[in-house]
């Protein structure tokens, strides 16, 4: 574990949870109320995935800054996990959305502003044709079907440690021994064999990638850019050129989940990197964090599309969901667009996250332990392994779930919110310099109580940005 002693680990945890529960009366209270009435004691059970004694229960957030309910001011640096990537409630968006309230909130027929924001997404992402969904998920799921459907082919193809939300399809992991694709043994109450209708290949090897595409049957290729849900994982040099060709080669979609890598640059990063998908989704942050997803594709996915659907007989498309594309959110989509997806936005978010990302490299190089701090935009994950993991099976062989624990709860019992699932940072158009400087701060009281050991120079870990 890096040198450090799990007796040491826990003897701090220990200390940690004490130091939660004496300060978070009004949590603790809240938690054991709320387990009257909720599996777990929260609306969703994920919201115990917290390395905290007790779920914290938020009284208020509002741009960088959360309040619990005992009070406590944190910086946040979790950011609903991406949802509230542009702050809590934006003023543009709180206002738009209690405007259009007052005018209805759902008809199941378009808004008179749906026109206007087609028109931006499309200038905002660079893809011409829409659809909505009210989830991530959702506008996965949707996809994937579409995909099939004007392709007529039947696999779909991903990556090990990828994470496109709650689609079936997707919950499955890569047998590194034998190449094959194996069910996610987490996943509840499974009973269609998804591991006959996907492949699963790493992440970062194109060789793989080429076999997997090769017998011609791949409908798509569901990505993110870079993975971010198993650890940040960035791509290798070159490599989403060549993936890209394969897929064109091999006349296999190329779907890019940018959900998360929104985060990389204004329009995310198949933009920035001209990935040219034929399909896009974005979710989460794409209305400031109110319920909505889209996705994009290319004038001649969509004219498949339109071609398929007209010659399906009339009936359920198995497609949509009937508060998709509502009043509420295109409304909150049309202020997100015009006032959140903006140059000046991720001008700060980035200058920003450099700022963080140099703080906690300088002091990991102090310190002398071999850790990483890997980022993409206004995302970043301080890494507790000496290289920038490689593919989901790299993070896996370097995985220190105690020691990411007692990080998440040493910052939180400090007024510090990281991600609950490994340690990423999200950096917002509201935080501040004064936010960071309290992160780096809180790093360095961490790094004192585990007491780092000095290693010769020269061993400095390796750090990356993408
Ligand atoms: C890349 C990616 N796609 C899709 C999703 C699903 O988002 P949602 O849970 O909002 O449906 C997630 C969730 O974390 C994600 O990280």
């Amino acid at each position: 574990m890096n040198d450090l002693a799990p007796d040491t680990l826990r003897a701090i945890q220990h200390t940690e949870r004490e130091r939660f529960i004496n300060s978070h009366p009004q949590s603790m209270a809240l938690a054991h109320a709320a387990q009257q009435h909720y599996l777990f004691g929260v609306p969703l059970h994920w919201m115990r995935d917290w390395p905290s004694p007790a779920t914290l229960f938020v009284a208020q957030a509002q741009g960088a800054t959360l309040t619990c309910a005992d009070g406590v001011r944190y910086a946040d640096f979790c950011l609903g996990d991406t949802g509230a990537m542009f702050g809590h409630s934006p003023v543009p968006l709180a206002r738009a959305i209690s405007e259009q309230a007052a005018r209805g909130l759902t008809c199941m027929l378009p808004a008179t502003n749906a026109a206007a924001v087609g028109a931006l997404l499309a200038n905002t992402f660079g893809l011409p044709m829409w659809q909505m969904a009210l989830s991530a998920s959702d506008a996965n799921r949707f996809v994937l079907r579409w995909a099939r459907a004007i392709t007529g082919r039947t696999q779909l193809l991903v990556f090990d440690g990828c994470y496109h939300g709650a689609v079936d399809d997707t919950l499955v992991d890569l047998d590194m021994a034998s190449g094959n694709t194996l069910p996610r043994p987490s996943v509840l109450g499974q009973v269609h064999n998804h591991a006959a209708f996907t492949r699963v290949v790493p992440f970062n090897d194109l060789p793989a990638l080429e076999t997997a595409l090769k017998h011609g049957d791949v409908a798509c290729l569901l990505a993110e850019p870079a993975l971010t849900n198993f650890g940040l994982v960035p791509p290798a040099p070159g490599f989403w050129e060549q993936a890209r060709a394969l897929c064109r080669e091999h006349g296999t979609l190329f779907v890019c989940d940018e959900t998360h890598t929104i985060s990389t640059a204004l329009g995310g990063y198949a933009r920035a990197h001209r990935l040219e998908p034929d399909f896009m989704v974005v979710g989460k942050a794409v209305a400031g964090g109110l319920p909505c997803a889209v996705y994009g594709f290319t004038q001649t996915v969509a004219e498949r599309m339109a071609q398929t659907k007209n010659a399906a007989p009339e009936g359920h498309s198995g497609i949509g969901t009937t508060l998709a594309g509502n009043a509420l959110t295109l409304a909150a989509l049309q202020a997100s667009l015009e006032h959140l997806h903006t140059a000046a936005n991720y001008d700060h978010m980035l200058d920003l996250a450099a700022v963080l990302e140099h703080g906690l490299r300088e002091r990991i190089a102090t310190a002398g332990w071999p850790w990483t701090v890997t980022r993409l935009g206004a995302r970043m994950e301080l890494q507790f392994m000496a290289h920038t993991p490689r593919n989901a099976q790299d993070v896996r062989d370097h995985a220190q779930g105690e020691l990411e624990a007692l990080t998440h709860l040493f910052m939180l019992n400090r007024g510090v919110l990281l991600t609950p699932f490994h340690s990423m940072l999200l950096v917002s158009p509201a935080t501040t310099h004064d936010d960071v400087a309290r992160l780096l701060a809180v790093f360095d009281e961490l790094l004192a109580a585990l007491r780092a050991p000095q290693h010769p120079q020269g061993s400095a870990p390796a750090s990356r940005s993408v």
